[in-house]
């Protein structure tokens, strides 16, 4: 298509889209998958003080976080009363627990005695009260006051009143959300298309952790995940992939307030890559066993989508014979605003969160997570536990990442301290956005800036 007539926002790369290329492969696949909602968005700079102004942060903490639904665990990680896990974000730290009722609530974590933290940063496990250290006032599984020492000095203190302030909690998906605002909207409304596009082939809920890395990074949470909302990096990040990865002919979609999304294919080269391959020599690059052959008429892309639906059908004991080659192969990311990343695909099964640690602007915590789906039947087995990464630590020291997608993660944080260096030593003071490949991240800048608003 000639393209000088288009408007901003509108150009594309040339060739195959990502559309072209997932209906080339002749299946049957969820019609959410082949919807397309680009949004343009502006063109103007966003500034850097976004991501390094304490006061831009102090606006968020105050603004953002408290207002927000956000994912805290998953349902299977409180199964008994009493199980809980502990979640921070910046200054806020909330207990999630099942009570004996069967009920999930969030305690915010401060004793109302003089304030101390119940339990500790990051903690989770199962307990039979919520017990202060400090002096020992104690607290339900349910958060109703069980007792106080020295009772007879607090006449004051009426039980009623001193029940442990609760967040909301809903769950979708097997994921448990908070929202600290007591007059929220309800999270199915927050999440809008998420539960259409993902609740059908996809549930979540029927799916487990089977890999939790935490990765301390050097940089403000907002610029952590925009590394992973566009494929436009890929070129110069992860050149390796150029062979078998369409990345400048991604597909980028806005859909709604909460909600984007990109699609972006593997099995076929890189618009970027100038050498003529064959499809034999593509699948010679996708990680799949030696000696793979790509018969005469089949593609790579299909090829590797059989290895994966008999592997990881017989690694899980499933079959995933009715899942087409793009579910198979393609990297297919919901984000839910603020900052949760969904991959609903089968071999990529991943999840993301970014969160600041403690009040400063450069300093975040992501979680990356790897789900299996649970066979017919098959109860959640025990939580895994997260292993947590410095900022200078490999994915290579974490257990259970593949080496290549280890190295490729490494590539991804291993840029984000030297970005966030160079916002501050910056003269332009601001970032510059392609309009289409980076309209996620603007997005997610326009949604913030109706929160900070309010
Ligand atoms: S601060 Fe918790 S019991 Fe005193
Ligand atoms: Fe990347």
């Amino acid at each position: 298509m000639e393209q000088l007539d288009l408007m901003p926002g509108e150009h594309r790369c040339p060739g195959a889209s990502t559309r072209d290329i997932i209906l080339a492969d002749g299946q049957s696949v969820p019609p959410a998958l082949v919807t397309e909602s680009p949004a343009f968005l502006g063109d103007e700079d966003i500034a850097y003080d976004r991501y390094t102004s304490p006061a831009f942060f102090d606006q968020e903490i105050r603004k953002l976080w408290p207002k927000v639904w956000q994912w805290v665990c998953r349902t299977e990680d409180i199964r008994e009363p009493g199980e809980f896990v502990t979640y921070d974000v910046g200054p806020y730290s909330l207990i999630i627990m099942r009570g004996k009722d069967a009920r999930i609530r969030a305690f915010h974590n401060s004793c109302l005695h003089r304030g101390t933290q119940l339990r500790q940063p990051g903690e989770a496990g199962w307990t039979p009260e919520l017990r202060c250290p400090f002096h020992g006032w104690t607290w339900t599984t349910e958060g109703a006051l069980k007792s106080v020492p020295c009772r007879w000095d607090f006449p004051h203190v009426n039980d009623a009143a001193f029940g442990l302030p609760e967040a909301k909690v809903d769950t979708w998906g097997g994921f448990v959300f908070i929202n600290m605002d007591e007059n929220a909207q309800p999270l199915d409304e927050f999440l809008e298309v998420m539960p259409e596009h993902l609740d059908g082939g996809w549930d979540l809920s029927r799916r487990t952790v089977a890999v939790h890395v935490q990765k301390e990074l050097n940089t403000n949470w907002k610029a952590a995940q925009e590394a992973f909302l566009e494929a436009y990096h890929v070129v110069e990040t992860h050149a390796q992939n150029l062979p078998f990865a369409g990345d400048a002919n991604a597909q980028y979609d806005v859909f709604g307030d909460h909600v984007s999304r990109f699609v972006h294919t593997h099995g076929v080269p890189s618009p970027h890559y100038p050498h003529p391959q064959t499809e034999q020599e593509i699948a010679d690059k996708m990680h799949l066993p030696a000696g793979t052959i790509v018969p005469e008429g089949r593609t790579a892309r299909s090829v590797a989508a059989d290895w994966r639906r008999v592997n990881l059908g017989a690694k899980w004991d499933l079959d995933l014979s009715g899942y087409s080659d793009s579910e198979m192969l393609d990297s297919i990311e919901y984000h839910l605003f603020p900052n949760m990343c969904v991959f609903p695909g089968v071999s990529l099964p991943m999840v993301y969160r970014f969160r600041p640690i403690g009040m400063d602007p450069g300093r975040t915590l992501f979680d990356l997570l790897f789900l299996r789906p649970l066979k017919d039947g098959e109860e959640h087995p025990e939580p895994v536990e997260p292993v947590r990464l410095t900022h200078d630590q490999s994915y290579s020291e974490a257990p259970g990442l593949e080496p290549w997608l280890g190295a490729t993660f490494d590539q991804d944080t291993d840029n984000l301290a030297r970005q966030y260096r160079g916002f501050q030593s910056s003269r332009k003071r601001g970032e510059t956005l392609g309009n289409y490949q980076e309209s996620r991240i603007r997005h997610l800048h326009q949604v913030l800036d109706a929160y900070l608003a309010k």
